[in-house]
């Protein structure tokens, strides 16, 4: 890449769940537009791996689990002693839970509990320790999250699932106002199905199984959402190309979350038949 293109030329950014998956992909693209990475995953082997594939040169692992204040800023404080400071927090850590999507009446208390603490309170947690650093810097900076399209519409996942991701649009637009004070910028992206490990363990398929059925479904016609299209949404709204971009949940899912899917099924298959 020339560098020319590099939008993220030594900026300094912690991506969590960053060492598969979406995460992966943003800590790739981060990379190669230059900036200074640390992925903070609780998924050790992989992350060490990933590291070492981009030459261990500005990119660090750091085993983090989001829902530990203590990782948390850890994982924030390495970043300011190791660089001085700390642009981009991107709080992309997220699970789906229990894999089967269940009637609400047979969903557990404790899945619940955990997707909220993972997606949402570790989203909180990352947040607050990265305007720690930020406001007191006064050097202003970016914290991005990963939602959903969940955080749009139902009945595409679970109670909790869904419920979570609302949450992190709300926390993203309160922070959004209180941080601007400081000239911090705050987002969400919203992806539609990406055939992460994720979603092939909750659809119970392998990639191409899962890519085959996003495939079927998309709105946008000619391919399907790959883990690099959430990351170049990251490197835009994260990059001074996005400089005046706050308090937006971009949605990143060749407009599915725009229409009716089922209606529109219904409406075809009445064509088909000449009903209409
Ligand atoms: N794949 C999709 O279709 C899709 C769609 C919309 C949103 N998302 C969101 O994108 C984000 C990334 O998901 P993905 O699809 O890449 O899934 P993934 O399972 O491949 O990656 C998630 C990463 O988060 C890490 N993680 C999980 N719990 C953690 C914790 N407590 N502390 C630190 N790291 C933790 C995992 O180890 C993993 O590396 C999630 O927030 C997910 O909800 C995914």
């Amino acid at each position: 890449m020339a560098p020319v293109a590099k939008r993220l030329e030594g900026k300094v950014a912690i991506i969590t769940g960053g060492a598969r998956g979406i995460g992966a992909a943003a800590a790739k693209l981060f990379h190669q537009h230059g900036a200074n990475v640390i992925i903070a995953d609780v998924q050790d082997e992989l992350g060490i791996s990933l590291c070492k594939s981009l030459t261990n040169k500005n990119i660090d692992y750091l085993h983090c689990d989001v829902t530990s204040e203590q990782d948390v800023k850890n994982a924030v404080d390495f970043a300011v002693s190791k660089y001085g400071h700390l642009d981009i927090m991107f709080n992309n850590a997220g699970i789906s839970g229990e894999p089967i999507k269940r009637p609400l009446e047979v969903s557990t208390a404790e899945d619940f509990k955990r997707v909220l603490e993972v997606n949402a309170f570790g989203a909180f947690l990352g947040a607050k320790h990265a305007a720690r650093v930020m406001v007191e810097a006064q050097r202003g900076g970016v914290i991005l999250f990963t939602s959903s399209i969940c955080s749009v519409i139902g009945g595409h996942s679970k109670p909790a699932y869904t419920a979570s991701k609302h949450a992190v649009v709300g926390l993203m637009k309160d922070l959004c106002v209180e941080l601007g004070q400081h000239g911090i910028r705050v987002n969400c992206i919203a992806p539609g199905g990406v055939a992460t490990k994720m979603m092939n363990d909750w659809m119970k398929m392998e990639r191409e199984g899962t890519e085959a059925m996003l495939r079927s479904i998309e709105v946008l016609k000619g391919s399907v959402i790959k883990e690099e299209d959430v990351a170049e949404a990251a490197v835009f709204l994260s990059s001074d190309e996005g400089r005046f971009i706050s308090g937006v949940n971009l949605v990143v899912d060749g407009g599915y979350s725009s229409t009716n899917a089922a209606s529109a099924m219904t409406l075809k298959a009445l064509k088909n038949k000449d009903k209409i």
